[in-house]
């Protein structure tokens, strides 16, 4: 067995003896006994790092040259290749990582002797020593093919996740459009995903829909106005209902509806507890009460669910009054008013 020529003894301290544990004798592999073979590997790793500087090519390209234009399909692949880009990118550096290690890097088995953590200068100097050759023994000196394919792959690999922040940095910041949502006076509540017009009849005490404008379905910009426009839809009994008088007119029978983007950052509420009256964000536990104005008892957001104003039109179908009086979402957007 090969053993450590760097002698790491201080001079005063003796460190610790210790028998070997079993390692076997070193052998050593093909490419350490073959140029040829050394040089084979070689090759393959290149090759692995250039799949991983490919991989991240398509990533970047992928952004650039597949417009989001809001169809489900658009926006499914440029997730894939994204996410293919980046995995295989990053995948290829490890796997090449590895491969260099266990064919062309020294795998001479070393003791190390033990020693007080302060090392005296003349083992800093061993250990600056060692780094020099720990480099030189890793071949990238003499490989400068090798070099470049690391350079490349290691310098490509964070482009796909920084070209889309700095893209995005020249996007549209402008923030008045959360605002406002779609809802018009007299625009029908309906069944979210289907766009079915609900009546008041069909909400009975303790359910719970979904709920979207009717026009929403033909909306260009179908999933940003969603986003903003989404509400939860509740029945309770009208006597359990706590309402100011100003907005007495906002519920229809104990019917209410509020915003379902949670105020804190923006999560969609959906779970109610029909005992408490409660409604539950997922992400970090916010909660509402329905019944007194959709006000913030637990968690960490900072202010009640929006409330949508409703009532019901001559066939009894239940349409808004409104907009929103107040932006919907993180609270971020009410300090902007
Ligand atoms: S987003 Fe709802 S609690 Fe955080």
């Amino acid at each position: 067995m090969s053993v450590n020529q760097y002698n790491t003894t201080s001079t005063t301290e003796v460190p610790e003896r210790f028998e070997n544990p079993g390692l076997e004798e070193h052998r050593p592999r093909l490419a350490d006994r073959d140029p040829r073979a050394a040089k084979r590997a070689e090759r393959q790793i290149v090759l692995i790092f250039t799949f991983s500087i490919l991989a991240s090519l398509v990533a970047i390209v992928a952004y650039f040259a597949i417009p989001l234009d809001g169809s489900p399909s658009s926006v499914r692949m440029s997730t894939l290749l994204l996410g293919l880009g980046i995995g295989i990118g990053m995948l290829g550096i490890g796997i090449a990582a590895i491969y260099w290690t266990k064919t062309l890097m020294n795998n001479i088995e070393r003791v190390e002797e033990r020693h007080p953590q302060r090392s005296p200068q003349e083992t800093r100097e061993v250990a600056a020593q060692m780094m020099v050759d720990g480099v030189n023994d890793s071949g990238i000196a003499r490989r400068p093919l090798l070099k470049g394919a690391l350079a490349g792959a290691v310098a490509l690999a964070p482009l796909p996740i920084l070209v889309p922040l700095v893209g995005n940095l020249g996007g549209d910041w402008d923030v008045s459009k959360f605002k406002h949502t779609m809802w018009a006076p007299g625009m029908r509540l309906a069944r979210d995903p289907s766009g079915e017009p609900i009546k008041a009849s069909d909400v009975t005490i303790g359910s719970v829909f979904h709920v979207i404008p009717e026009p929403l379905k033909d909306e260009e910009e179908f999933y940003e106005e969603k986003a903003k426009a989404i509400v939860l839809l509740v029945r309770l009994d009208p006597r359990e209902l706590k309402e100011p008088a100003e907005k007495a007119d906002w519920s229809y029978d104990g019917i209410v509806a509020y915003s379902k983007i949670c105020t804190h950052v923006g999560c969609p509420v959906a779970l109610y507890e029909q005992q408490t009256h409660h409604l539950l964000c997922p992400c970090h536990q916010s909660t509402f009460d329905i019944s007194d104005q959709a006000k913030v008892v637990f968690g960490p957001a900072k202010r009640p669910l929006p409330q949508l104003p409703i009532t019901v039109d001559d066939e009894g179908y239940l349409v808004a009054r409104s907009d929103f009086t107040e932006p919907v979402g993180p609270s971020f957007w009410e300090r902007l008013k």
